[in-house]
C-alpha cells in the first residue's frame, strides 16, 4: 500500500469514527431525557412481571455496540459499500433541532398513552378497507400509528433515540447482504439497471437511501401501506434513476411472479401477526425469481445474543403486540417451507440480517 493510499484509509476511518461518535453522542442524550419523560417501566405500587431471562452485562451490551461499528467500517474499507453518507455530509443542525423538538413532544404523548387505564392501544377507525385492522393499531403507542405526517415525520428520531444513534448502521447489516449480491450479479454481466429490488415495507426510506446512494441506476420498487411514510422515501430517494413507490402490502404485491432479483425488508417481520408473516412470505417467494434472493433484516431473537431480557421487556414497555412471538419465531423454517432457504446472516448489536434464497 503506498503512502498516500494509507494516509487516505487513516483519514477515512477517523473520519467515520468521529462521525459516528458524534450521532451516538447526540441521540443517547435524547435516549436519556425520553427515558426521564417515560419514567419506570412500572407504576408506583405496580408489581414488576416476572422475567424468564436474566440480567444481561453492560459490558456485552457496549461491546457488541462497538462491534456493529468496526464491522460496518471494516466493510466500508473493503469496498462492500461507501462511507454512509450520514457520516460523509456534514449535519444540518436546524433539522436536528427540529427533529429533537418533535421526538420529545411525542415522547410526551406516548407516555400518557402508554400509562394511561386499559392500556392506550387504539385502532384507528378509518374508512379505507384496503388497510388490515392489525395494521390500524397505534404500535409503540405512537400518535396516528403509521397514518399521517406527523409520524412518519418523527420516525427516524425515535428509532435513533431508541438504539442510541446505532438504527441506520443496524440497519446496513441488509446493504451489507445486498451489495454483495448486487456485485455478484454484475460481475456475472448484469447492469445495475436491470437489476429488479423490491424494498417492502420502506417506511420511510432509511435503507433505500443507502441502497441508492451505493447503487443509483438500481431498478427498485419501495412497497408500504403509508402514504405517509411512502412520501418521505421518496423524498430520501430522491438521486435515484430508476425507483417506483407503491402502496401496496407486503402479504399482496403488486409484481409478477418469478419478477425481482432481490427483496428486502427492514424491521417489518416482527410488526407482523403470525399468521401474516406466512401469508408475506409465501408472496416473497412468488415474487422472486428463482435463484433471487430475500434479505431480511429485523430484531435479534432469543438465543442469539445475550440481551434476552430486552427482548422481553421491550414489547411491554412500548405497544408491540406481535414482538415477542416473533422473537420465537424460527426464520429458516418460516421461509424454508415457502422454499426460501437460509444462507447469509449478520448480527448488529440488537439487529439481526439474513438471508434466503430462492431456489434455482
Ligand atoms: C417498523 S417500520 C420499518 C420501516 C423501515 N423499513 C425502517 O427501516 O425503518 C414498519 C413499516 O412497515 C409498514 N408496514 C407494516 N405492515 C405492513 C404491511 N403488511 N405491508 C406493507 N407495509 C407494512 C409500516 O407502514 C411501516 O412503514
Amino acid at each position: 500500500m503506498s503512502l498516500q493510499q494509507r494516509m487516505s484509509s487513516r483519514l477515512k476511518r477517523a473520519q467515520y469514527r468521529a462521525a459516528s461518535t458524534a450521532k451516538v453522542g447526540w441521540y443517547s442524550a435524547f435516549y436519556i431525557m425520553g427515558r426521564h419523560i417515560v419514567g419506570p417501566l412500572t407504576q408506583p405500587g405496580e408489581v414488576p412481571r416476572p422475567t424468564r431471562s436474566g440480567v444481561s452485562s453492560l459490558a456485552d451490551m457496549r461491546r457488541e455496540f462497538g462491534q456493529l461499528f468496526r464491522e460496518e467500517l471494516a466493510d466500508v474499507e473493503a469496498g462492500l459499500y461507501k462511507m454512509p453518507k450520514e457520516f460523509r455530509e456534514r449535519p444540518n443542525p436546524f433539522r436536528l433541532l427540529t427533529d429533537a423538538r418533535a421526538y420529545l413532544q411525542e415522547a410526551r404523548e406516548v407516555a400518557k398513552r402508554s400509562f394511561r387505564q386499559g392500556g392506550g392501544t387504539e385502532v384507528r377507525d378509518i374508512s379505507d378497507d384496503a388497510l388490515p385492522t392489525y395494521y390500524r393499531q397505534n404500535f409503540h403507542f405512537q400518535s396516528d400509528g403509521w397514518l399521517s405526517e406527523r409520524s412518519a415525520d418523527v420516525y427516524d428520531t425515535q428509532v435513533e433515540v431508541l438504539f442510541t444513534g446505532a438504527a441506520d448502521a443496524m440497519r446496513r447489516r441488509a446493504l451489507a447482504l445486498l451489495a454483495a449480491e448486487v456485485q455478484r450479479l454484475i460481475a456475472d454481466g448484469r447492469t445495475e439497471a436491470d437489476i429488479l429490488v423490491a424494498d417492502v415495507a420502506c417506511g420511510t426510506g432509511r435503507l433505500l437511501s443507502d441502497m441508492v446512494d451505493n447503487f443509483p441506476s438500481l431498478g427498485v420498487t419501495a412497497v408500504d401501506l403509508s402514504e405517509p411514510y411512502l412520501e418521505k422515501a421518496r423524498q430520501s430517494a430522491a438521486g435515484a434513476r430508476n425507483a417506483a413507490f407503491v402502496n401496496a402490502p407486503a402479504e399482496k404485491l403488486p409484481f409478477a411472479d418469478g419478477s425481482l432479483d432481490m427483496l428486502t425488508t427492514v424491521y417489518l417481520f416482527h410488526e407482523l401477526p403470525p399468521k401474516v408473516r406466512r401469508e408475506a412470505a409465501e408472496e416473497f417467494a412468488r415474487v422472486l425469481k428463482p435463484g433471487g434472493l430475500y434479505v431480511h433484516l429485523d430484531s435479534v431473537q432469543y438465543g442469539d445474543t445475550s440481551m434476552d431480557i430486552l427482548l422481553e421487556t421491550f414489547p411491554r414497555a412500548f405497544h408491540e403486540p406481535y414482538y415477542d412471538s416473533y422473537c420465537a419465531e424460527d426464520l429458516a423454517a418460516l421461509f424454508g417451507e415457502v422454499g426460501l432457504h437460509a444462507e447469509g446472516e449478520k448480527l448488529g448489536f440488537l439487529s439481526k440480517a439474513s438471508s434466503f434464497r430462492r431456489a434455482s
